[in-house]
């Protein structure tokens, strides 16, 4: 009778204590999780703030519009992408997506091209299932604008393009190549198809910007021509390019900062239409337009470049922690006249991936220590309550 009481008395203080170790584990593991999936991007992007604009000039306060670009999303496709690498990276672009949004509160996303890593080459069956993702995680205010212009994984290389990859991305993204907004004008450049052989969708692309220059040099010069004749007057400002192909440079050479290409592939040469727009192709953009900015993608890597000594192109990184451990995107306050931009560093995937680690640490500290002191008081309780059983 007293050897009973005795052991359920001690089977009740064992429970107790390991009830109490799994809260203790449970509650290292929620947070961890909570931290390093959920918060650490409020706290992160917190810190990012929209750049100053120029003084007014004479008072006169001209409308700012707040816009924010990011480049090579890539998410991942059926054939190369596997499903934990997708789930995961999804998740991250998801939540720095709507963190940013909650937080910065833009008017107008853009992003530089390559959304899709398969788009060149997917089914129309994957290329919907594709589009419902992207949707999901880029889902956004319906006053909150998203513009995307085409890479080379989301219609293919040059070789690789076709008027039904091309006609399936501008049925999702729109066609527009302008885009004007609190007098600020855009264009948004189909760079992919600058390849200048004369194929049938460069030609095509080409009558389009050659158009769209015309527009804008009818809005800054006198309209004394009759070309210049009907149609809506867009706002007289330089136009501001966005691609997903950088302009003709030799290599990222010149390109600084913590996130520009690494020392050592910083010199390779760049091949003209694949790497970088062809130098032909790079000059009739800055013939055409006369742009005062320049945005671009595919590198992954961050750069500036001055084109003529004025022109000032920025290459974007990629949004993606598959492409590097530090992705950003790029905060734009802009007006028809002036332009400041600031860049904002997402989490880094080594800080989570170490607080994984610390928080795994913990955990096995917990286990050991808490699975030491169930045994030690009475060591032996154990042997004897085994004993007892297997008699
Ligand atoms: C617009 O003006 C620029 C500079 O004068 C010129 O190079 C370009 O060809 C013009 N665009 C059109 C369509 O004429
Ligand atoms: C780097 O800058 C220097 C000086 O402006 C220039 O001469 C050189 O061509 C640039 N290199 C590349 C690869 O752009």
């Amino acid at each position: 009778m007293v050897l009973i009481r005795w052991l359920g008395r001690h089977s009740f203080c064992l429970s107790r204590r390991r009830r109490a170790l799994l809260l203790k584990l449970m509650a290292v593991t929620l947070a961890s999780l909570l931290f390093c999936e959920f918060l650490i991007y409020y706290l992160v992007i917190f810190w990012c703030r929209w750049p100053e604009v120029g003084a007014p000039a004479r008072g006169k306060r001209e409308p700012v519009l707040k816009a924010l670009f990011l480049a090579d999303t890539h998410l991942l496709g059926e054939i190369t992408g596997h499903w934990l690498d997708k789930l995961r990276r999804e998740w991250q672009m998801e939540r720095s997506f709507q963190t940013a949004l909650w937080l910065l509160q833009p008017e107008v996303v853009f992003i530089l091209g390559d959304v899709f890593d398969e788009g060149k080459w997917s089914s129309s069956k994957a290329w919907e299932e594709d589009v419902a993702r992207f949707r999901k995680m880029f889902r956004h205010p319906p006053h909150m604008q998203l513009k995307v212009v085409a890479g080379n994984h989301d219609i293919g290389f040059h070789y690789q393009m076709s008027m039904y990859r091309v006609r399936r991305f501008e049925e999702v993204f729109s066609s527009d190549r302008l885009f004007s907004w609190k007098g600020v004008n855009f264009v948004m450049v189909n760079s992919v198809a600058l390849e200048g052989d004369g194929c049938g969708i460069c030609s095509q692309v080409e009558a389009e910007l050659v158009e769209v220059s015309r527009k804008l040099n009818c809005s800054r010069e006198e309209p004394d021509s009759s070309q210049c004749a009907g149609g809506q007057r867009l706002p007289v400002s330089a136009p501001i390019l966005l691609q997903h192909y950088p302009l003709y440079r030799a290599s990222d050479a010149n390109c600084s900062g913590e996130d520009a290409a690494p020392p050592e592939e910083r010199n390779i040469p760049f091949q003209e239409k694949y790497d970088v727009l062809s130098r032909e192709a790079s000059q009739k953009l800055l013939w055409w337009f006369r742009p005062r900015l320049i945005l671009s993608g595919h590198t992954h890597s961050a750069c500036e470049v001055l084109h003529g000594g004025s022109v000032p192109e920025i290459s974007v990184p990629s949004f993606s922690w598959r492409n590097r451990n530090n992705p950003s995107f790029i905060l734009g306050s802009l007006t028809s006249r002036d332009y400041a931009l600031s860049k904002c560093f997402l989490p880094l995937e080594g800080t989570v991936l170490s607080t994984y680690c610390g928080a795994a640490g913990l955990l096995v500290v917990l286990t050991l220590t808490g699975v030491g002191r169930l045994a030690s008081p009475f060591p032996s309780a154990w042997t004897r309550l085994r004993v007892h059983r297997a008699r």
